[in-house]
This record gives C-alpha cells, sequence and structure tokens, in this order.
C-alpha cells in the first residue's frame, strides 16, 4: 500500500517536510520508513528504519543541505519488513535512489535477467528489481533518465507510483504512475509529490493527478508530464479539504474518537441529505437507481458489511439486489443486462480492488454510484455519481464511524426513493440510542475484560444481526488478534461447534422479534458445550443473564447499535491485551494494492 512522497526545490527543511509528510500518509503502512535526501554534490543521505515514522524521525538530522528528497512509509508485499527491503532502495551501481507504492508483477523474470547481467540483489523486494532495471537501461544509452523511464514502463507489468532521484541531476524528481496513486503540486521555487494531497495541502490547493501510463519530472519551478514519448498539458484540480482534523482531541486512540464522533457523524448526514421537509439527493441519481432493474453492490471488509446492509433494503423493497467482494468480482465480473447500476462503497476510495472493478464498469460505460469519505479520492473521480460519507477523517485502521455512515446514508438514499421520510425520526432516536451506549460503555468494558483471554470468539446472528455478526467479528479478529468467525445462528451446528470448549466466547445479537428463539436457542446450544455466551439484546427482548442491552430502534437500522456495541468490545478487548489499536499488526489503513 506504502504512502510516497517527494520535493525539490528551495524547500525550507525537507527533513521536517519529509518526515510531516510520512506521518499523513502512515496510514498506508507502517512496517518501515525510509527518506534520502540528494545533495549539491551528487551524495544521497539515506536513511531507514524498520518500524514508524516516529522511529524515523529519531535518526534523520534536524537539517539537511539537499536540492531534492524522497521518503516511504511501506506496507510490505514483498520482502518482510527488514532494512535492505526498507526505500528508498538503490540500484547496485547508486545511481538511482527510489521509492515505490505498488507491486511490479513480472519481477521474478526481471530478476533473473538482472542475475544474467550480474546484477547483486540485495533484498527480496520487487522494487529493488525496477530500480536496477531502470539503472541498466539507462546505462545502456546514458543520455536521458526520462527516456529510459519511458522504456522501463514498457517493460514493467503491475502496479506503481514512483519517485526516483538521479545522482547526477539533483534538481530534477522523476516520476511514473500505473493503478496506484500519485498527486503532483507546485509552490514558490518547489514542487512536490505525494500518494495523495494529504501532505502537500500545506505547500497547495491546486494538485495534478498524475494518469495511468504517465510519467515527468520535477524541478523547483517546473512539473512535465509525458505519455509515450510525448509531452501532455498539466490539469489542475482543486481539492477542498475539509474535516481533516488529525488532533486527538484529548483521547487516548483514535478509534475511540472516532467511536464517539458517531452520533455527530449521523447528525451531519442528516443535514446534508434532508433539508427538512425534503430530501436531497440529485434527481438524476434518483432518477438511474429508479429505473435499474438490478442493484450491484461492490466493495471489501468493512463496506463490505455496509454493502450488505444496502443490498438488504433493496431486496425488501423488491428489487433485485446483489453484494460482491470487490477483488472476487474483477476477476469474474457479473453482468446482468443494460439496466443493471453499481454502487461501489468505500470509506478511502482507493482501495485497489474496488477501483479495479471501477475500471471494468466504467470501460462497459455503464452507471456507478460511489459512496466515500474522500472527496476527490480516485473512486470519486471516475464516478458517474458520488454521495460523500462526511465522516471526517478515520484514521484507526478499524474503520468505526465510517461504518455507521455507510449505513445511515444507505437507509437515506433508499427512503429517498419512495419519499419515506419517516427515516428521519428513525435516525435520531438511534443518535439518543448510540449516545446511551457512550454512557455505559464502562458496561462493555467489563466484558472485554472477562473474554480477553479467550482463544475464539464467535459472533452470531439472524438476518440483519448477522451482518453485525460479520462486522463485529472483523473488527475483534484486526485489532486483538483474538481468532474470530461469524456464522448465521443456525450454521454453527452444521460445523463450527465442534471448535466450542471451555475457551470459546459467543457472542449473540438479537434484535429481531422473529428470531429471538431460535438465536437463542443457538446461543445455549454452545452454553451446553461449555463455552461462555454473552447476548447483546434490544430492551424488548431482554431476558435475565442478557450480557449487554440496546434501546429499540427501526429494525432496518439496528444493525447500526449492535456493531456500535462490538466496536467498543473489540477497543477494550485490544486495550487490555495493551496492543496497538489505532495501527494493529500487518494492515493499512487504505489498501492500495490488489
Ligand atoms: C476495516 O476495519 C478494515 N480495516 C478494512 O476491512 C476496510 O474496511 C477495507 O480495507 C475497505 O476499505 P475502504 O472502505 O477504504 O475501501
Ligand atoms: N511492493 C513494494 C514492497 O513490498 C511496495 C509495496 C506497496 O506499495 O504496498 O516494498
Amino acid at each position: 500500500m506504502c504512502g510516497i512522497v517527494g520535493a525539490v526545490g528551495k524547500v525550507k527543511n525537507f527533513p521536517k517536510f519529509i518526515l510531516e509528510g510520512l506521518a499523513s500518509l502512515d496510514y498506508r503502512g507502517y512496517d518501515s520508513a525510509g527518506a534520502s535526501f540528494l545533495k549539491e554534490n551528487h551524495e544521497f543521505a539515506c536513511y531507514k528504519v524498520v518500524g514508524t515514522v516516529d522511529d524515523l524521525k529519531k535518526i534523520v538530522p534536524n537539517k539537511i543541505d539537499a536540492l531534492s528528497s524522497i521518503g516511504h512509509t511501506r506496507w510490505a508485499t514483498h520482502g518482510h519488513p527488514s532494512i535492505n527491503n526498507a526505500h528508498p532502495i538503490a540500484s547496485m551501481n547508486g545511481l538511482f535512489n527510489i521509492v515505490h507504492n505498488g507491486v511490479i508483477e513480472n519481477y521474478r523474470s526481471l530478476k533473473k535477467k538482472l542475475y544474467e547481467k550480474s546484477y547483486t540483489i540485495k533484498g527480496e523486494t520487487d522494487t529493488e528489481i525496477v530500480a536496477n532495471v531502470l539503472e541498466y537501461i539507462y546505462l545502456k544509452n546514458p543520455h536521458s533518465v526520462l527516456v529510459a523511464i519511458e522504456r522501463l514502463m514498457k517493460i514493467l507489468k503491475g502496479s506503481y507510483a514512483l519517485a526516483i532521484l538521479f545522482k547526477d541531476e539533483p534538481t530534477k524528481l522523476y516520476f511514473a504512475k500505473k493503478d496506484s496513486p500519485l498527486i503532483l503540486a507546485e509552490s514558490e521555487n518547489a514542487s512536490f509529490l505525494a500518494s495523495d494531497p494529504l501532505p502537500l495541502i500545506k505547500y497547495s490547493q491546486k494538485f495534478i493527478d498524475v494518469e495511468d501510463g504517465e510519467y515527468g519530472y520535477l524541478t523547483k519551478n517546473e512539473i512535465r508530464l509525458f505519455i509515450n514519448g510525448k509531452e501532455v498539458e498539466k490539469r489542475y484540480t482543486e481539492r477542498n479539504i475539509e474535516f481533516l482534523n488529525k488532533d486527538l482531541g484529548g483521547y487516548s486512540d483514535y478509534m475511540l474518537k472516532e467511536i464517539e464522533e458517531t452520533p455527530q457523524v449521523i447528525s451531519r448526514l442528516l443535514i446534508k441529505y434532508f433539508d427538512g421537509h425534503n430530501f436531497i439527493f440529485d434527481e438524476n441519481l434518483l432518477k438511474e437507481l429508479r429505473n435499474a432493474e438490478h442493484v450491484t453492490f461492490l466493495a471489501c471488509g468493512t463496506s463490505y458489511h455496509a454493502a450488505i446492509v444496502g443490498e438488504r433494503y433493496f431486496r425488501l423493497l423488491g428489487k433485485r439486489s446483489d453484494t460482491y467482494i470487490a477483488s472476487e468480482w474483477a476477476y469474474e465480473p457479473i453482468f446482468s443486462n443494460n439496466n443493471q447500476i453499481f454502487i461501489l462503497i468505500s470509506q478511502s476510495g482507493e482501495t485497489a480492488d474496488l477501483i479495479k472493478c471501477q475500471k471494468i464498469i466504467n470501460n462497459r460505460g455503464m452507471v456507478n454510484i460511489a459512496i466515500t469519505n474522500t472527496i476527490a479520492s480516485t473512486l470519486d473521480r471516475e464516478a458517474t455519481f458520488t454521495l460523500y460519507l462526511e465522516a471526517g477523517l478515520e484514521v484507526a485502521v478499524a474503520s468505526t464511524k465510517a461504518f455507521s455512515a455507510q449505513v445511515t446514508l444507505l437507509a437515506l438514499l433508499v427512503s429517498s426513493l419512495f419519499n419515506n421520510t419517516s427515516v428521519i425520526e428513525s435516525l435520531h432516536s438511534l443518535n439518543n440510542v448510540l449516545l446511551s451506549i457512550i454512557n455505559r460503555k464502562e458496561e462493555i468494558e467489563d466484558i472485554a475484560n472477562e473474554i480477553y483471554k479467550f482463544n475464539l470468539i464467535f459472533f452470531i446472528g439472524r438476518g440483519s444481526d448477522y451482518i453485525a455478526a460479520k462486522e463485529a467479528s472483523l473488527k475483534m479478529k484486526e485489532i486483538t488478534y483474538i481468532h474470530s468467525e461469524a456464522f448465521p445462528g443456525g450454521e454453527l451446528k452444521h460445523g463450527p461447534i465442534a471448535l466450542v470448549d471451555n475457551k470459546t466466547a459467543l457472542f449473540a445479537f438479537d434484535s429481531d422479534t422473529k428470531t429471538d428463539l431460535a438465536i437463542r436457542n443457538n446461543a445455549k446450544e454452545v452454553e451446553t458445550r461449555r463455552g461462555h455466551i454473552y447476548i447483546i439484546s434490544i430492551k424488548e427482548l431482554y431476558k435475565d443473564g442478557d450480557a449487554f442491552n440496546v434501546n429499540f430502534v427501526s429494525p432496518n437500522l439496528s444493525v447500526i447499535p449492535m456493531v456500535y456495541v462490538s466496536q467498543y468490545l473489540a477497543y477494550y478487548v485490544a486495550k487490555k491485551k495493551k496492543v496497538n489499536i489505532d495501527k494493529p499488526r500487518n494492515l493499512a489503513k487504505s489498501v492500495t494494492v490488489e
């Protein structure tokens, strides 16, 4: 996934720019971090750590007289986190230092060719192969790095955003892009690049989104872009970056802060999409949705769970609807007819698997609606219509407020199709339910203190409670590292119950009168086998011995409070286990590689 950043020209303080930039990109990975500074005397000063940008800060000098610089925060795809595999990566003869976001699919065959040319490879990354192939091409015809990059791009298969420093030209910063995001910006006497606008907003409000196949270079006062040997015009886009508050506001972790911001987010959505009398959605979008015979949702992870809720909403209204995990659909796209419409959900708007689907849909000229939290993200830019989540910056890797925002927005959208304004009242009371859960969070902490030593945690539910169970289980495993699975209540006895022993906890969500008895029976079956059961019910279905209960909300929204409880639960288990809550191991916030 990796975050890259670079600058050339008169930058007041290169280390500060790079380190601050990387800190804002660490949601893209934090396996290792590194920076390279190219000085007037053509020498590189390169610093790398296995660890985070905070660790890098400790070894980079406060001041370095450089003419250009690149930095990287890594989410390892090829090669375990080590100094050799940390970027920037130098080519064998030291001509180039490069940073890379993406995956080079044909790196094995290229590596073989490099060995045949007696190249020595120090690490295991695909990126080192890129650095050396570039150097090899350049040394064969040492006239122009630009031409060498153009040739390199013809050879490479896979995805890449590359920032390249060339020893002999410290006043230039080269770049190339295919299928990984890259943004350029300029200010007086300096030019910049980065994976996203966050590191650059201090310096410019105008950005150039580099397109696939483009490459070029930056100098202190020019940006030149090329495609297939021909220069292309620069296209600027303005970014109005709101809600980018990274302040912890007195909280110990972003995850807790973000869980507790959820009621405000729901209120913001209510204001944005309802004017007090009518829904405010683009009429053309509503027309497309009304005419559609088939609504297909695509998403990954938590957003996938929100998508299943959306699918359910459309199905309950009698509209054909289905949901696919984006990485699956991308390899087996399913089209029904021309009246099919796609809804693509993504907090970041940069999830590679989903962007791949969007390209397939756009190539067929079909309508797609993006639901995203990130203005001007790739998903937003390429969508036919976009609906914004208004959730504000979500920093913690575990998605929390964005999930509730996605479900809220879907409920508003579907209600607007039928002008069913009763949803507004339900959302207001939902907010009260969430506030009462916030007030009782210590009770959830007590449960967490009981279960944090268990080896296995099951979540079960039926209907929409099953969707809540899936999201609860994802949250639990991703931040606590306890193995967790979710099942529809009835499925347990078809196999999974074999795993139950006295180190198993089972959480059953019970928000539906119709399935109340059935789900309780499923829980009982686990208790009979010495598992520890915790029933999370709505007040109306509460029975003695239930672990927690929430006030009733409209059945179509009950997934939100159930998931809300589970977010606190995972949070407190992780807290008790003293692990890094906001940056769980092996993960990254934005999954920009396939
Ligand atoms: C959520 O807690 C996860 N970290 C992850 O599953 C995430 O939801 C998924 O990667 C999708 O991200 P997106 O919404 O930015 O597309
Ligand atoms: N493939 C490169 C590596 O593993 C870049 C990874 C990425 O962008 O996630 O170092």
